[in-house]
């Protein structure tokens, strides 16, 4: 006889209880995400406080996202994160709900503030009703990330099988819009790992130099920075843009265009920006060193201001 279904935990009960009643920060969480605020409007305005099975963004993965960065129990960038977030929801006609902003204060404040990531995640809802489920989340900055940025990111290009400016221009295949089917990403990554890589650099079919699974691309020559421009369909960073900020006040300016690999092969550093990576400095490409294969400068100066700004 088939044995009825145990009621299971919401995802908030499975977790540990906190000490002390209340959790001491962030890191108090460790690794395993921490879901600490749901919101669902379901069709009669009820909350849930966990995702039906049959919501499409498990069934088809349609959901979209943010990783915001929380320093010293503040959020950075909210409102540009929050914009994006907009943005992508327009491109899937997915509809957000209100209160976005609230929830994050919610959770950053139940994980006691300090430093973590705050995952933003709006699914799509179940077929018919779509209406959105939105979980924070709440997860510790990954501790290898210091070590990675002292030693630097060794990387390999990976070709994606599409012409970038056609994808761009084809909004059906959701350029620049951070859903979270994600899974060509994280395969890619295992792909770079596979050859020995820390990560991938995506290579359009003409050999444009595009992004990474889940970073922007940069490289000095001189004092120019250069960055593969927004028209070929990769994500808006809200660190990209914080970097083209900065970089005039450290001497610096920026070009965004069409490049390929031959023009990072030419750099005299290179590096990568991203909200969880913040900037990190990039060694060799294919193998080969980037200049002295060293971390360079540029990328050390703009990641103090970076982190000066976020934490001022
Ligand atoms: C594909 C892709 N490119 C670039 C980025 C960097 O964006 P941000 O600086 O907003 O983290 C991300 C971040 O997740 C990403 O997924």
């Amino acid at each position: 006889m088939a044995s009825h279904p145990q009621p299971q935990p919401s995802p908030a009960e499975a977790l540990p209880p906190p000490a002390g009643g209340k959790p001491a920060g962030p890191t108090a969480f460790g690794p395993r995400s921490a879901v600490l605020a749901v919101i669902g409007v379901g069709p009669d305005g009820s909350s849930v406080d966990a995702l039906d099975p049959l919501d499409l963004a498990l069934l088809r993965g349609e959901a979209v996202f943010e990783a915001i960065r929380v320093y010293q129990g503040r959020p950075f960038r909210l409102a540009a994160h929050l914009a994006r977030l907009v943005r992508s929801a327009a491109a899937l006609e997915l509809t957000l709900p209100r209160g976005l902003e609230a929830l994050c204060s919610r959770a950053i404040d139940q994980a006691g503030g300090g430093d973590g990531i705050l995952r933003l995640l709006c699914t799509r809802g179940i077929e018919g009703e779509l209406a959105s489920t939105v979980f924070a989340i709440i997860t510790e900055v990954p501790p290898k990330l210091e070590a990675h940025r002292a030693r630097g990111l060794n990387l390999v290009l990976l070709t994606v099988a599409a012409d970038p400016l056609v994808r761009a221009a084809s909004p059906w295949l959701l350029p620049g819009a951070k859903s979270t089917s994600y899974a060509v990403n994280m395969a890619a990554s295992r792909a770079a790992a596979a050859r020995g890589a820390d990560d991938a650099v995506f290579v359009g079919l003409g050999g444009e130099l595009l992004e990474l699974p889940t970073s922007n691309i940069w490289w000095r020559a001189g004092e120019t920075l250069y960055t593969p421009s927004l028209d070929l369909g990769i994500l808006a960073g809200v660190n990209r843009a914080v970097l083209q900020e900065l970089a005039p006040s450290l001497g610096y300016r920026v070009l965004e265009g069409v490049f390929t690999a031959d023009d990072l092969a030419a750099a005299d550093e290179a590096f990568v920006s991203s909200t969880i990576r913040e900037v990190m400095p990039v060694v060799s490409i294919d193998h080969q060193p980037v200049a002295d294969g060293r971390p360079g400068p540029a990328a050390t100066k703009l990641h103090t201001a970076l982190r000066r700004l976020a934490t001022a």
